[in-house]
């Protein structure tokens, strides 16, 4: 065949608008997303159903889910290019969530390490969405026949859940289901928390959280404020055991200056915390200006945005369609006479 005839291999990822997007869902995940659009069949998504796990605020969803789309494409993600939408839209998420509920083991969902550190943040509301949302994030990959997951390393553990679901499956009824892998970055899969650099940096940590939408004094400012190391070295060195908040700081500068650890480590030479953290914060600063520009030009214009997420939906939709028809067939129910 043709090599320019080949079919693209597909690869998928959605981010839950639970908070507004960060500088870890960024350099983790978006910016990848960008750099293999011409590559690959993309597909992206608001998480909104996986977001409901945990209470939401249903004004805040709704603007979140749309400005999240706005942050998509001022990262880069050209819907043309891309097929970007919003996941309750595609309703075969949902139904293909309920399916695979029934081949997800509980014993599998009980070793998530995500369920254990959400059900320990939100005791109060440890609902049955929380521990089988990996059922439903299988559905979101095995839908589209995805072969890879861009993501952070903190979805690894997911996306090798959805490999043995799919497994599972396919050895059950026959080829069903594309087996996918992830596909996690060199640099910045993990970026910490700035005021505390043994935790990853989320939404649910504001003070060492750098929103895409901070202003950039905000930003410069939790540069400025963050946790650095109590050694006596004080030197910039990359030694994320010893020096966890500088090697995390080293991380973000190189992921945004394209930088590696030695080239850091040489232009800081003889140069303390006091001089890097400010520097960092001015490069991210700069990386995220543009985004943060545009992000605001799309969020004033609803009617495109719309236009985006009901085109992504209608072609996410006829191929979520398909998928979930063969495994409908595939497990015996009765084909939908009309
Ligand atoms: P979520 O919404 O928590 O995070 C979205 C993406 O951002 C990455 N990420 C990070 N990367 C580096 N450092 C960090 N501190 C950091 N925090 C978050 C995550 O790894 C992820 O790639 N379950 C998913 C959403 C989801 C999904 C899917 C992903 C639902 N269905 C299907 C892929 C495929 C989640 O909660 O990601």
């Amino acid at each position: 065949m043709d090599q320019t005839m080949e079919k693209k291999k597909v690869m998928l990822s959605g981010i839950q608008p639970s908070g507004d997007l960060h500088l870890g869902n960024y350099l983790g995940a978006v910016r990848n997303w960008v750099k293999i659009a011409d590559d690959y069949d993309c597909f992206y998504f608001m998480a909104d159903l996986h977001s409901i796990t945990v209470r939401q605020n249903p004004a805040d969803l709704r603007r979140r889910s749309v400005s999240q789309l706005a942050q998509y494409i001022a990262c880069g993600l050209d819907p043309q290019k891309n097929t970007l939408f919003i996941q309750s839209h595609v309703h075969e998420h949902a139904e293909l969530g309920w399916i695979l509920n029934c081949y997800t083991m509980f014993g599998e969902l009980s070793r998530m390490t995500q369920f254990k550190d959400k059900s320990a943040k939100h005791a109060e509301n440890i609902n049955g969405g929380l521990f089988t949302y990996p059922a439903l994030m299988a559905a979101d990959i095995l839908l589209y026949q995805s072969d890879f997951i861009p993501v952070g390393e903190d979805q690894k553990q997911h996306c090798e859940l959805t490999r043995d679901i799919a497994v599972r499956f396919n050895n059950l009824y026959g080829p069903t289901f594309t087996v996918p892998e992830p596909y996690i970055p060199q640099v910045g899969a993990r970026i910490m928390s700035l005021s505390n650099p043994s935790s990853k940096m989320s939404k649910s940590d504001p003070a060492g959280c750098v929103f895409i939408m901070d202003p950039p004094e905000e930003i410069a400012r939790k540069f400025k404020r963050a946790i650095t190391d109590s050694d006596t070295e004080r030197c910039v060195r990359y030694d994320p055991e010893n020096k966890p908040g500088v090697s995390n700081l080293m991380s973000i500068y190189s992921s945004v200056t394209g930088l590696s650890f030695d080239e850091i480590e040489r232009d800081f030479e003889g140069k303390g915390y006091g001089v890097f953290k400010p520097a960092v914060g001015d490069a991210v600063v700069e990386a995220l200006r543009p985004i943060r520009e545009d992000a605001a030009r799309y969020l004033a214009d609803k009617e495109y945005l719309r236009s985006v997420y009901a085109d992504g939906a209608a072609r996410a939709s006829a191929i979520a369609r398909k998928t979930l028809r063969k495994v409908y067939k595939r497990i015996g129910l009765v084909e939908k006479p009309f």
